[in-house]
């Protein structure tokens, strides 16, 4: 397997990067050295797929003390109520003898993101191992131990930093992915490009059919190059206060809006390909961004299938959800801005009207 190692402040940890993999699991969580019990997060779908291979790989390393729980899928259960229920599981799995626990999320960001809150918090903090499953999860969510849950549909308002002590990516498991969701997680990847490196972003407008179709080299090569630009990001800025982090954010504060205006009809993907094109028009307006990159940009993530336009909202919900940002200090708003593909820059206090216009341009048109 690839290995790509995430620097971080405490103790660093691996990446690891492969195919049909699973069955690996157990050798490496046995080779952690942290206690026999494990407490394991997945949804009925995903186990569905995947916990007999897991549990059997583990069983075979000797980890019989296993509890298994199950989260109903939708962003919706990224909530305080799953989180809590988890909370009453794990006390009383480990109640008795008060075992030494390593938390196993199984599953994409919902799952990622609640389970590795809850190792977070319980006992002030557990170790846990992420086992992504989804596009989204493998380069994004699954890495740099952002952790948290919905409140009132506010977007990870309530949440930690927790780093994992290891990432299993077996990308095979896309195979059962449905491709919408695969095109959720290319919104990231197509941020990946814009943020940070022209190569990855003429890599995906070359590869298109290729990332569709599994072909092997194409999804390592998109994984891996993703993987390696967030282990930086999170390498150079661990708890995302020196603004180097932060560029991550790209299309997310209004995509973010977006999501919990439409209830989470929009996968997180494509909100953040909406975000992204209105923060485009709000640069382009503004001078900061010539038209033409971002008309390519915006050409891109069609032809990935992603959504540029917005229906089923309103103005004033995403407003709404767009204020309530925690990423904004005293009311003053922040976005990040594309200056080019490969280069962005951080604009605060953008007047609203601008802010609010670009996002009204995109609704989509009755005809
Ligand atoms: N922590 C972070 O740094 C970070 C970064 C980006 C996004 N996120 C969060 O991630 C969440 C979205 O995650 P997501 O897009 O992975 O969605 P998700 O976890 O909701 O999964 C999407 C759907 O795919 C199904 N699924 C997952 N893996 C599968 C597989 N291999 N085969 C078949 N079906 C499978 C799930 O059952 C679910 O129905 C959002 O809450 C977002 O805020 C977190």
């Amino acid at each position: 397997m690839k290995t790509i190692h995430v620097e971080t402040a405490n103790r660093g940890y691996d990446i690891l990067i492969g195919h049909n993999t699973l069955s690996k699991i157990g050798a490496e969580v046995k080779a952690l050295g942290l206690g026999k019990s494990i407490f394991l997060i997945t949804s009925p779908k995903i186990g569905g797929h995947y916990l007999e291979p897991l549990l059997k790989s583990l069983k075979a390393k000797g980890f019989t003390d296993i509890s298994v729980n199950k989260v109903p899928d939708g962003e919706k259960h990224k909530s305080m109520i799953s989180y809590n229920k988890l909370l009453r599981r794990i006390l009383a799995f480990s109640k008795d003898d008060n075992k030494r626990i390593l938390v196993l999320n199984l599953g994409g960001g919902v799952v990622g993101d609640l389970g590795g809150f809850v190792a977070a918090t319980y006992r002030r903090g557990i170790p846990y191992v992420q086992v992504p499953t989804t596009l989204l999860a493998f380069v994004d969510c699954g890495i740099g131990g952002k952790v948290g849950v919905n409140l009132n549909s506010t977007k990870n308002i309530i949440g930690a930093f927790h780093q994992p002590v290891l990432v299993h990516a077996d990308l095979s498991l896309l195979k059962t992915l449905h491709k919408r969701e695969l095109k959720s997680g290319l919104a990231e990847i197509v941020k990946y490009g814009v943020i940070n490196s022209y190569e990855l972003f003429e890599f995906i407008e070359e590869n298109v059919d290729n990332i569709f179709s599994l072909n092997r080299k194409v999804i390592d090569e998109i994984a891996t190059r993703s993987y390696t630009i967030k282990a930086g990001l999170v390498a150079d800025d661990e708890f995302d206060q020196k603004g180097i982090r932060a560029v991550l954010n790209y299309g997310h504060t209004v995509g973010h809006a977006v999501e919990a205006a439409s209830k989470y009809a929009y996968r997180h993907g494509e909100a953040v390909s909406i975000g992204i094109v209105c923060v485009n028009d709000i640069a382009v307006q503004q001078g900061w961004l010539d038209k033409n990159v971002a008309a390519r940009i915006e050409n891109l993530l069609i032809k990935v299938g992603l959504p540029v336009s917005i229906k089923n909202c309103s103005i004033k919900d995403i407003m709404k959800h767009f204020w309530s940002d925690k990423k904004f200090v005293n009311g003053i708003n922040r976005l990040i801005i594309a200056r080019d593909i490969g280069k962005t820059e951080i604009k605060e206090d953008i007047p609203v009207m601008v802010i609010e216009s670009a996002i009204k341009k995109r609704f989509l048109r009755k005809k």
